[in-house]
């Protein structure tokens, strides 16, 4: 079936009849299936055999809100199924994967966002770089925007018996959106739970301990700041003491004027803390009272593969976590176009969004399916 671009629309009759008895559908059409998905109110996830860019072609373009995927390595595995990963040529791997992402990007909206975890390989000697390549090819010639850069830290790795580099335990990972703004991105659904600040024997202590007898210390003896600069920073710390007692923010550091290593440049020209300091004496750093923001650099360990002997992929429910809290909608679609058995699409679920999953492999599609039954 041919595709329909921006005319896309739901035949509302259709719907009725196929959400009154979804196993009546009988039709090979991707794009039928996936028109009644969106349509239906069930998250379970959708399965669509065969191969990424054949199965993404049919899909209607601006459909999907978040992609995260793990394609196959490069010349490391063979699945079931075949598929991406076996050329002989790394080029021709690229290649190949740059057409599936060309899809993506077209069936993504523009609020979209599109995750993509990637492993390195060697070939005589020589690491590649193929995530980098592909990174670079997806902004130089799709004109994707890169917005992160994260390492995947896997704490352990596999055996590794060469004499001559170190042992690899990184994957990276790229977000990747459509457009540079207003793409969907919930900061706070993915902020770390912030300690909470105490009072102790009347006072308030914020929560790493701060009381701010230090501080007002640091500012009685400072031989860098004048006497009313002196009065304006007890002035303000009492104020971000306040904050803390109010809950409008969790914690803080007082930056005083020749007491502490500037933290950012301390050129005015290039930075606003440094010419805060060199005006007023001193600056707060303050954290969100919503706690504070995952960092580039994850650490997680790789799923225990020993239980699902159908499949080789490292890849743990836990990687989807932010990229799916931060970058789908509650109501929105996740696409895995290299789903295997499924671990984008039970991390979808398991964080009540809808998702759809391709694999050329019919097989793992099965432990997918099951795996997705097992949460409700
Ligand atoms: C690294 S695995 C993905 C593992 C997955 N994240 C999981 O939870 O099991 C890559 C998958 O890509 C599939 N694959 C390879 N070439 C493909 C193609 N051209 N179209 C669709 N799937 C393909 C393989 O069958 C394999 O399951």
């Amino acid at each position: 079936m041919k595709e329909q671009g921006n005319n896309w629309s739901t035949n509302s009759k259709n719907i009725q009849l196929t959400l009154a008895d979804r196993s009546s559908i009988l039709t090979n059409s991707f794009q039928e299936k996936f028109k009644i998905y969106q349509s239906d109110s069930k998250i379970a996830p959708l399965y669509l055999l065969g191969d990424a860019v054949e199965v993404l072609k049919e899909l209607p373009r601006e459909s999907i809100d978040c992609c995260m995927t793990s394609p196959p390595y490069w010349g490391k595995r063979e699945y079931r199924g075949g598929g991406i990963g076996l050329e002989k040529d790394f080029h021709v791997y690229l290649d190949n994967l740059c057409l599936v992402f060309a899809e993506v990007k077209r069936v993504l909206k523009p609020s979209g966002s599109f995750w993509l975890n990637l492993g390195d390989s060697y070939y005589n000697k020589k690491l590649l770089g193929l995530p980098w390549r592909i990174a670079i090819s997806l902004t130089d010639k799709q004109g994707l925007i890169l917005r992160n850069s994260i390492i995947w830290n896997k704490v352990k790795g596999g055996p590794d018996n060469t004499k001559d580099r170190l042992r690899n335990i990184h994957e990276n990972i790229f977000h990747f959106v459509k457009t540079s703004k207003g793409y969907y991105y919930d900061i706070d659904a993915i902020r770390a739970a912030p300690r909470k600040a105490k009072v102790v024997n009347g006072s308030i202590v914020s929560a790493t301990g701060v009381t701010g007898i230090r501080y007002k210390r640091k500012i009685e003896l400072s031989t860098e700041l004048s006497p009313i600069e002196k009065q304006n920073a007890y002035a303000a710390l009492e104020e971000v003491f306040q904050q803390i007692a109010e809950g409008k923010i969790s914690d803080f550091r007082m930056i005083i004027r020749g007491q502490q290593r500037i933290t950012h440049s301390d050129s005015e020209k290039v930075s606003g803390r440094a010419k805060e300091l060199a005006q007023k004496g001193f600056y707060f750093l303050k954290y969100h009272p919503q706690g504070s923001k995952p960092s580039d650099v994850w650490e997680i360990l790789p799923e225990d593969t020993q239980k699902r002997e159908l499949h080789f992929a490292p890849y743990p429910i836990d990687l989807c976590k932010i990229p799916i809290s931060a970058t789908c909608p509650p109501d929105g679609i996740v696409l895995d176009p290299f789903c295997g058995t499924g671990t984008t699409m039970l991390a979808a679920k398991l964080l009540g969004r809808k998702s759809c999953g391709i694999d050329i492999c019919q097989d793992y599609l099965e432990v997918a399916k099951e795996r997705s039954k097992s949460v409700l």
